[in-house]
């Protein structure tokens, strides 16, 4: 394992199966709490949680495979790998359970790993996310924006993104946040969105499998969410069995990074109320 110095937290690196993983871990605890960031995003998304968190919590935030720091490997990524690369990250490190906290894609990949390997979480936290598959339709739209990014490059696709994503109080307000937000869109590789919205688009629906969900659950959502609504998060509220759910006003889709002191004090709350 390598140990690379990012501007602000330290993030190393590791090899699995056919890619390098990196991430970050930071901070003391008995459970890991572990961050999957949202498409096509990475891990200094949860920069402001792992800042918070640290004092108290071991915590981790990772590139998924392709995006930030991790590199692509071979295969035709999907969400059924990224989150076979979750298990075999905590397998690395030699995690047996942690709290896994998903934002969007993030989020389905919880949603598919913890219905496989239910026994590897203490609690999932599911942010702005979602348990249907995409309609033909959006498959027909990922696949043309596959085709705009194969000739036009990001720039556009960023915009729209982006414009999409946040809030109007963000986009108004919250400048920086948002510039950095679209520079992560565009210093991400075009080959790990094109993989991405291939994974998004060839996910499968997950909504019968919540009722099997026994760990604690979390299910936090922006108010403003355009592109995984208020409507989405109550459906998991009312099927996954003592589920908590917190909606955050002023926050669209990237809830933790628009209200990011609401979304802290969310988590904070619920760790606390799982007595661990
Ligand atoms: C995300 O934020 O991860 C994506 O917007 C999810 C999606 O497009 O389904």
């Amino acid at each position: 394992m390598n140990t690379i110095n990012s501007s602000q937290i330290e993030s190393f690196l590791t090899e699995l199966k056919d890619f390098s993983l990196s991430y970050n871990d930071i901070g003391k605890g008995h459970i890991p709490i572990i961050f999957l960031h949202g498409f096509p995003f990475d891990k200094s998304s949860w920069d402001k949680q792992l800042h918070f968190l640290k004092e108290s919590e071991r915590v981790i935030a990772i590139d998924i495979r392709g995006f930030g720091k991790s590199t692509l490997g071979n295969e035709e990524a999907t969400i059924e790998m990224y989150a076979d690369d979750l298990i075999s990250l905590m397998d690395d490190l030699s995690i047996d359970k942690a709290i896994v906290c998903g934002l969007s894609m993030g989020g389905y990949i919880v949603l598919n790993a913890v219905n496989r390997y239910q026994e590897r979480f203490e609690a999932i936290i599911l942010c702005d996310t979602q348990c249907i598959a995409d309609s033909a339709e959006q498959k027909e739209g990922r696949m043309a924006t596959i085709k705009e990014i194969k000739q036009k490059g990001l720039e556009n696709f960023a915009d729209k993104f982006i414009e999409n994503a946040f809030f109007k109080d963000a986009l108004i307000h919250k400048k920086e946040v948002v510039r950095k937000t679209k520079n992560v869109i565009l210093e991400t590789s075009i080959e790990a969105v094109m993989a991405g919205l291939n994974a998004l688009a060839t996910r499968h629906d997950s909504c019968s499998e919540l009722s099997k969900i026994y760990v604690p659950t979390l299910i936090i959502c922006g108010k403003e969410d355009k592109i995984t609504p208020p409507i989405q998060s109550k459906y998991f509220h009312s099927n996954i069995k003592g589920s908590k759910i917190c909606f955050l006003e002023n926050a669209g889709h990237l809830s933790n990074l628009e209200c990011p002191n609401e979304f802290n004090e969310a988590i904070s709350e619920f760790i606390k109320s799982l007595e661990i």
